[in-house]
């Protein structure tokens, strides 16, 4: 086996690895008296992490930062994180749903609660990303494919926002958990724009 497809494969496997944690953990009663309260909040860290790296190769490939062969191995594993992405994306909605026993009240609160608003809009267009990210759809949808999936950006704002709401008194973390997303984002909003300039 090639180092790229062992550095492909290790990296498979460490995106699959929380949910085993988390699953063993229930059995084996890891995750102390709140297990949803500990999985919602971890999944959570998983999903903005997996984002972060997909928006991340995404940036230094558009912006030619580095010769794509240091990172082709990375960019051709896209795909599958975002699938992982979208899954852990479900869980922590699903989990969420849980915490709050599948009562009406969780729904309602979704469409009361900005952070939840919020958190559910990127979870649902990291869902259709991850539908849609399969050879068949790529077929299907042709050039609209990749008009698709430039939605993942949108998640990436949205996705600012829930955590805003959530971590706006703690300053320190919020800083720490934003600024990697937030930082790619201005920088493919002005790199869009100074396109846009010189195509005028
Ligand atoms: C792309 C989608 C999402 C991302 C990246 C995300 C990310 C996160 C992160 C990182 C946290 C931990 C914040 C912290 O406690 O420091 C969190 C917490 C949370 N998220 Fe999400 N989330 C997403 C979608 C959702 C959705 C769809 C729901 C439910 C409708 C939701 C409900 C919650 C709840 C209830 C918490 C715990 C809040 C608390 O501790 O008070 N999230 N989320």
């Amino acid at each position: 086996m090639t180092l790229t497809k062992s550095l492909s494969w290790t990296l498979r496997l460490a995106a699959t690895l929380p949910f085993f944690y988390w699953l063993v953990g229930l059995f084996l009663e890891w995750h102390g008296v709140e297990p949803l309260v500990k999985i919602n909040t971890q999944s959570g860290y998983v999903v903005l992490i997996l984002l972060s790296i997909n928006l991340l190769i995404g940036a230094v490939h558009a912006l030619k930062w580095l010769d794509i062969k240091y990172y082709r191995f990375l960019y051709l594993e896209r795909r599958w994180l975002g699938i992982t992405c979208g899954f852990y994306a479900i869980l922590h909605f699903v989990t969420y749903l849980a915490k709050e026993s599948f009562l009406p009240k969780g729904w309602e609160q979704i469409l009361t609660k900005n952070y939840l608003t919020a958190g559910s809009v990127a979870a649902f267009i990291l869902l259709i990303l991850m539908i849609t990210s399969n050879d068949f759809s790529m077929r299907l949808l042709k050039k609209n494919w990749k008009k698709l999936h430039r939605l993942v950006y949108l998640a990436g704002f949205v996705m600012l926002f829930h955590i805003f709401q959530i971590e706006k008194a703690n300053l320190v973390l919020l800083l720490l958990l934003i600024t990697p997303v937030a930082l790619i984002e201005l920088i493919r909003i002005v790199k869009n724009l100074v396109a846009l300039r010189n195509k005028n």
